[in-house]
């Protein structure tokens, strides 16, 4: 019998599969996230960063264990045009969203809004919405659960202060479980 996780993937398959936007997807990452334990497999802490382990990639999306010790937290950044889903697994996460800077000489970034999600609550983000910021909350480790529809192998990341731009090519601390 398939683990609930590789189950998962086959129903985010099915999702992405019979529709390109994965309406869907919310609700099974929330039933995963609320209910099932086996994301532990690829769970791999680093206290020097926070880590992105790979559980499945196929043409349609990705889907990532992130391991957020306390006190680290992602670069600002863009989502190179794709659908993110963030479903919390263990901890509370901190997603920070600041507004796209029309040109690439626009000055410090402006914060829009913040919001802490719960385990089994799942955030979405898209570049029409905004650029944003992940991180664990309340001085506890957290672990995210992530799903990029498409897969994204390289976004822009921002300088909060300046504004200034970097491609950043995205990298798979482990993609075996
Ligand atoms: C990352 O993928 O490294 C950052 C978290 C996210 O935006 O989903």
């Amino acid at each position: 019998m398939s683990a609930p996780i590789t189950k998962l993937a086959e129903q985010l398959l099915a999702c992405f599969q019979a529709d390109e936007q994965g309406r869907g997807a919310v609700r099974a990452l929330e039933s995963y996230a609320r209910a099932h334990e086996d994301w532990r497999t690829f769970a791999r802490f680093d206290p020097a960063l926070y880590t992105r382990n790979l559980v499945a990639r196929n043409e349609h999306f990705e889907m990532l264990v992130l391991c957020w010790s306390a006190g680290q937290e992602s670069p600002i950044h863009d989502h190179a045009g794709q659908h993110c889903f963030m479903a919390v697994l263990e901890g509370r996460i901190e997603e920070l969203q600041y507004e796209v800077p029309a040109g690439s000489d626009g000055g410090a970034l402006r914060c829009t809004g913040a919001r802490v999600y719960e385990r089994g609550q799942v955030a979405y983000i898209h570049d029409r919405i905004a650029l944003h910021r992940v991180r664990p909350h309340g001085g506890h480790p957290a672990v995210s659960l992530h799903l990029y529809a498409r897969p994204i192998d390289v976004c822009r990341v921002f300088d909060e202060a300046s504004g200034a731009v970097l491609s950043r090519q995205l990298i798979y601390h482990s993609a075996t479980g």
